[in-house]
């Protein structure tokens, strides 16, 4: 017992010792612009999400947050970088379902989600819509089915990439109608909604953050809703599930990464910054422009986005090997 109060010392003092260096290094930083990879065009969902986060955490961190879009392969090749990037809390990563899918769809990933980067937090849930080009000869959810499947397989499907969600609800569309399509892949769904606008391409199920705009100006014609109800941006538009696609289910969410060994202070206070700008005004209100819906406090720590991954990434596995569509 007399050597308890010691040894309780010696404890406490290297604890200190230990954690000084983290604490100095988390005081310092950043001192030099910090970058947010996103895996997607410029323009598109994720980096709309992505910027309206940076110009807030700009202001409260006090040195710019640079949004770096590096595209390709249904976001893989960002999440790949990342994970392989230098772990000295200068690059983070904002990613989206495709965080959970990649590992069924590409057979040979070179990185594991669960593995290879430390967790930030949640973001946003943002709802999908289903979208045709303006001169298509439809004119509701019905009407499209009925064209698809008339088409035989020469109705085309734009998306951003194997892995990205505007592939994944497309894939589902499909299992859901029991009828193949043509997939036309772009960088991200910017490039592809430029496509639908310009009726290039049929069809583009895509987010509410870069669709809302052109719904409301009627440059596209909607379909329907991938949630599982109704959403408070377009109150009056059914759901694909009212529109007799049952089950069908398609919810984008966001998740901020680090590579592997990021000093856990640096991503504390990375993610204190996060969870700071989701409460600005100003960022409400932006998200709300998006359609988007902040995610609770409790989902927007590690905890929140680690214990979300693993389910998520199971979930999606099974409908991908439902569908046996694989990108390698
Ligand atoms: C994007 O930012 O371009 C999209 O999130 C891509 C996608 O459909 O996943």
């Amino acid at each position: 017992m007399k050597l308890r109060r010691p040894f309780l010392h010696l404890a406490a003092l290297s604890a200190l010792v230990l954690t000084a260096p983290l604490t100095a290094l988390a005081q310092a930083w950043p001192s030099k612009p910090v970058t947010l990879v996103v895996p997607f065009a410029a323009g598109g969902p994720t980096d709309v999400v992505a910027r309206t986060l940076a110009q807030a955490m700009t202001r409260s961190l006090g040195q710019t947050v640079v949004v770096e879009n590096r595209t390709g392969a249904g976001g893989t090749l960002a999440a790949a970088s990342v994970a392989r990037g230098t772990p000295d809390g200068y690059t983070f990563l904002i990613h989206h379902n495709g965080m959970a899918t990649a590992p069924g769809l590409y057979r040979k990933l070179a990185y594991n989600p669960l593995t290879d980067f430390e967790y930030v937090g949640q973001v946003a849930d943002v709802p999908m819509t289903l979208l045709g080009r303006k001169d298509l000869p439809a004119s509701n959810a019905a009407e499209l089915f009925a064209w698809i499947k008339a088409q035989g397989n020469k109705a085309n499907l734009a998306h951003a990439g194997l892995g990205a969600v505007s592939q994944l609800c497309g894939m589902l569309l499909q299992q859901a109608l029991g009828t193949e399509m043509t997939a036309i892949p772009f960088q991200g769904t910017a490039p592809a909604l430029n496509a639908l606008l310009g009726s290039q391409v049929d069809v583009l199920c895509d987010q509410t953050t870069q669709t809302l705009p052109h719904i409301r100006a009627g440059t596209v014609k909607l379909f329907g809703v991938t949630t599982r109800s109704r959403i408070s941006s377009l109150p009056n538009v059914a759901t694909l599930e009212e529109a007799g696609l049952k089950g069908f289910e398609v919810v984008v969410w966001h998740g901020v990464y680090a590579p592997k060994g990021t000093p856990a202070a640096l991503v504390e206070r990375f993610g204190g910054a996060l969870r700071a700008a989701l409460k600005e005004p100003t960022v409400v209100q932006r998200m709300a422009e998006l359609g988007a819906e902040i995610v609770p406090e409790a989902k927007q720590t590690p905890e929140g986005l680690r214990s979300w991954l693993k389910p998520e990434i199971d979930k999606w596995g099974a409908a991908i090997r439902a569908a046996g569509t694989y990108a390698d």
